[in-house]
Protein backbone atom coordinates (compact mmCIF):
# COMPACT_ATOMS: atom_id res chain seq x y z
CA UNK A 1 0.00 0.00 0.00
CA UNK A 2 1.57 3.36 -1.00
CA UNK A 3 2.01 5.93 1.46
CA UNK A 4 -0.89 8.16 -0.26
CA UNK A 5 -3.17 4.90 -0.26
CA UNK A 6 -2.97 4.25 3.94
CA UNK A 7 -3.06 8.28 4.50
CA UNK A 8 -6.80 7.62 2.98
CA UNK A 9 -7.61 6.27 6.54
CA UNK A 10 -8.81 9.63 8.03
CA UNK A 11 -6.89 8.99 11.62
CA UNK A 12 -2.94 7.44 11.68
CA UNK A 13 -2.16 5.62 14.59
CA UNK A 14 -0.53 7.31 17.41
CA UNK A 15 3.24 5.80 17.19
CA UNK A 16 2.89 6.10 21.39
CA UNK A 17 0.31 2.93 21.33
CA UNK A 18 3.25 1.06 20.56
CA UNK A 19 5.88 2.36 22.87
CA UNK A 20 3.01 2.92 26.04
CA UNK A 21 0.52 -0.15 25.07
CA UNK A 22 1.98 -2.80 23.45
CA UNK A 23 6.06 -3.28 24.65
CA UNK A 24 4.83 -4.13 27.65
CA UNK A 25 2.49 -7.17 26.79
CA UNK A 26 4.02 -8.86 23.47
CA UNK A 27 2.60 -11.77 24.49
CA UNK A 28 -1.25 -10.90 24.51
CA UNK A 29 0.14 -8.85 21.12
CA UNK A 30 1.08 -11.80 19.28
CA UNK A 31 -2.28 -14.02 20.73
CA UNK A 32 -4.45 -11.15 19.45
CA UNK A 33 -2.80 -11.35 16.25
CA UNK A 34 -2.75 -15.07 15.54
CA UNK A 35 -6.69 -14.90 16.35
CA UNK A 36 -6.61 -11.81 13.54
CA UNK A 37 -5.38 -13.77 11.07
CA UNK A 38 -7.79 -16.68 11.88
CA UNK A 39 -10.71 -14.35 11.63
CA UNK A 40 -9.27 -13.12 8.20
CA UNK A 41 -9.61 -17.19 6.85
CA UNK A 42 -12.59 -17.61 8.31
CA UNK A 43 -13.77 -14.50 6.46
CA UNK A 44 -12.86 -15.54 2.96
CA UNK A 45 -14.31 -18.67 3.63
CA UNK A 46 -17.59 -17.50 4.32
CA UNK A 47 -17.45 -15.04 1.44
CA UNK A 48 -17.09 -18.27 -0.56
CA UNK A 49 -20.09 -20.69 1.20
CA UNK A 50 -22.12 -16.92 0.26
CA UNK A 51 -21.10 -16.06 -2.80
CA UNK A 52 -20.41 -19.89 -4.92
CA UNK A 53 -21.44 -18.81 -7.92
CA UNK A 54 -18.44 -15.73 -8.13
CA UNK A 55 -15.73 -17.32 -9.55
CA UNK A 56 -12.59 -15.08 -9.48
CA UNK A 57 -14.40 -14.64 -6.19
CA UNK A 58 -13.76 -18.07 -5.19
CA UNK A 59 -10.50 -18.04 -6.20
CA UNK A 60 -9.14 -15.10 -4.84
CA UNK A 61 -10.71 -16.35 -1.63
CA UNK A 62 -9.25 -19.60 -1.53
CA UNK A 63 -5.69 -18.20 -1.88
CA UNK A 64 -6.56 -15.62 0.65
CA UNK A 65 -7.28 -17.93 3.18
CA UNK A 66 -4.45 -20.24 2.40
CA UNK A 67 -2.06 -16.61 3.09
CA UNK A 68 -4.00 -16.28 6.47
CA UNK A 69 -3.50 -19.19 7.47
CA UNK A 70 -0.01 -19.02 6.97
CA UNK A 71 0.34 -15.69 8.31
CA UNK A 72 -1.40 -17.66 11.61
CA UNK A 73 1.15 -20.27 11.60
CA UNK A 74 4.17 -17.93 11.45
CA UNK A 75 2.67 -15.71 14.34
CA UNK A 76 1.96 -19.31 16.01
CA UNK A 77 5.50 -19.96 15.37
CA UNK A 78 6.61 -17.01 16.92
CA UNK A 79 4.51 -17.61 20.33
CA UNK A 80 6.11 -21.11 21.02
CA UNK A 81 9.89 -19.56 19.85
CA UNK A 82 9.34 -16.98 22.97
CA UNK A 83 8.13 -20.17 25.77
CA UNK A 84 4.31 -18.62 24.76
CA UNK A 85 1.30 -20.59 24.48
CA UNK A 86 -1.57 -19.66 22.32
CA UNK A 87 -4.24 -17.64 24.69
CA UNK A 88 -8.09 -18.10 23.84
CA UNK A 89 -9.36 -15.86 21.39
CA UNK A 90 -9.98 -12.60 22.36
CA UNK A 91 -12.64 -10.47 21.24
CA UNK A 92 -12.32 -7.42 18.20
CA UNK A 93 -14.24 -4.84 19.33
CA UNK A 94 -13.20 -3.10 16.59
CA UNK A 95 -13.83 -5.24 13.97
CA UNK A 96 -17.30 -5.51 15.58
CA UNK A 97 -18.08 -1.88 15.75
CA UNK A 98 -17.29 -1.87 11.81
CA UNK A 99 -19.38 -4.78 11.16
CA UNK A 100 -22.29 -2.57 12.38
CA UNK A 101 -22.18 -0.40 9.45
CA UNK A 102 -22.85 -3.26 6.76
CA UNK A 103 -26.22 -2.49 5.67
CA UNK A 104 -28.56 -5.38 6.10
CA UNK A 105 -31.27 -4.83 3.56
CA UNK A 106 -30.47 -3.40 0.30
CA UNK A 107 -30.47 -6.78 -1.48
CA UNK A 108 -27.90 -8.92 -2.59
CA UNK A 109 -25.34 -6.86 -4.53
CA UNK A 110 -25.56 -3.91 -1.71
CA UNK A 111 -24.74 -7.41 0.92
CA UNK A 112 -22.20 -8.36 -1.25
CA UNK A 113 -20.60 -4.70 -1.59
CA UNK A 114 -20.88 -3.86 1.75
CA UNK A 115 -18.93 -7.04 3.09
CA UNK A 116 -16.12 -6.52 0.50
CA UNK A 117 -15.37 -3.03 1.29
CA UNK A 118 -15.87 -4.08 5.54
CA UNK A 119 -13.28 -6.80 4.45
CA UNK A 120 -11.07 -4.27 2.59
CA UNK A 121 -11.22 -1.48 5.46
CA UNK A 122 -9.89 -4.14 8.33
CA UNK A 123 -7.21 -5.18 5.50
CA UNK A 124 -6.29 -1.10 5.20
CA UNK A 125 -6.43 -0.59 9.41
CA UNK A 126 -4.57 -3.71 9.84
CA UNK A 127 -1.62 -2.81 7.45
CA UNK A 128 -1.66 0.55 9.41
CA UNK A 129 -1.26 -0.94 12.43
CA UNK A 130 1.56 -3.20 10.92
CA UNK A 131 3.70 -0.67 9.86
CA UNK A 132 3.17 1.62 13.31
CA UNK A 133 4.76 -1.47 14.60
CA UNK A 134 7.42 -2.18 12.24
CA UNK A 135 8.59 1.41 12.23
CA UNK A 136 8.28 1.36 16.43
CA UNK A 137 8.60 -1.65 17.71
CA UNK A 138 11.54 -2.41 20.08
CA UNK A 139 12.13 -6.15 18.81
CA UNK A 140 13.93 -6.36 15.17
CA UNK A 141 12.63 -9.73 14.45
CA UNK A 142 9.23 -8.43 14.99
CA UNK A 143 10.13 -5.49 13.01
CA UNK A 144 10.81 -7.52 9.84
CA UNK A 145 7.38 -9.69 10.41
CA UNK A 146 5.54 -7.06 10.54
CA UNK A 147 6.96 -4.94 7.95
CA UNK A 148 6.28 -7.84 5.55
CA UNK A 149 2.80 -8.32 6.48
CA UNK A 150 1.96 -4.43 6.23
CA UNK A 151 2.92 -5.18 2.43
CA UNK A 152 0.45 -8.65 1.94
CA UNK A 153 -2.06 -6.75 3.77
CA UNK A 154 -1.71 -3.89 1.10
CA UNK A 155 -2.16 -6.43 -1.69
CA UNK A 156 -5.47 -7.90 0.02
CA UNK A 157 -6.69 -4.63 0.69
CA UNK A 158 -6.61 -3.71 -2.98
CA UNK A 159 -8.11 -7.44 -3.83
CA UNK A 160 -11.02 -6.66 -2.05
CA UNK A 161 -11.69 -2.71 -3.53
CA UNK A 162 -10.92 -4.40 -6.95
CA UNK A 163 -13.49 -7.24 -6.44
CA UNK A 164 -16.11 -4.59 -5.02
CA UNK A 165 -15.65 -2.94 -8.59
CA UNK A 166 -15.80 -5.76 -10.36
CA UNK A 167 -18.88 -7.11 -8.86
CA UNK A 168 -20.55 -3.88 -8.20
CA UNK A 169 -23.53 -3.16 -10.69
CA UNK A 170 -25.89 -0.37 -9.42
CA UNK A 171 -23.46 0.69 -6.54
CA UNK A 172 -20.87 3.79 -7.03
CA UNK A 173 -18.30 1.61 -4.92
CA UNK A 174 -15.98 4.92 -4.48
CA UNK A 175 -19.16 7.04 -2.67
CA UNK A 176 -19.63 3.72 -0.80
CA UNK A 177 -15.75 3.50 0.19
CA UNK A 178 -16.19 7.60 1.63
CA UNK A 179 -18.88 6.96 3.93
CA UNK A 180 -17.00 3.30 5.29
CA UNK A 181 -13.68 5.59 5.35
CA UNK A 182 -15.56 8.35 7.25
CA UNK A 183 -17.48 5.91 9.96
CA UNK A 184 -14.04 3.96 10.52
CA UNK A 185 -12.61 7.73 11.60
CA UNK A 186 -15.72 7.70 14.23
CA UNK A 187 -14.74 4.26 15.56
CA UNK A 188 -11.06 4.00 15.59
CA UNK A 189 -10.77 7.29 17.82
CA UNK A 190 -12.21 5.20 20.47
CA UNK A 191 -8.90 2.69 20.34
CA UNK A 192 -5.37 2.75 20.45
CA UNK A 193 -5.39 1.80 24.08
CA UNK A 194 -4.95 -1.42 24.29
CA UNK A 195 -2.21 -4.05 23.43
CA UNK A 196 -4.54 -5.69 20.75
CA UNK A 197 -3.90 -5.25 16.75
CA UNK A 198 -7.19 -2.97 16.54
CA UNK A 199 -6.86 -2.02 20.43
FE1 LIG B 1 -2.84 -11.68 7.29
FE1 LIG C 1 -5.02 -9.95 5.11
Amino acid sequence: MSEKTILKLQLPTDPLWVKNVVESNIEELLTDHAFCEQKAASNAITLIVQNPNLSELVQEMALLVQEEMDHFKRVHDIILERGYILGRERKDNYVNELRKFIITGGGREAQLIDRLLFSAMIEARSCERFKVLSENINDSKLAEFYHELMISEATHYSMFIRLAKKYAEEIDVEARWKQFLAYEAQVIQNYGKSETIHG
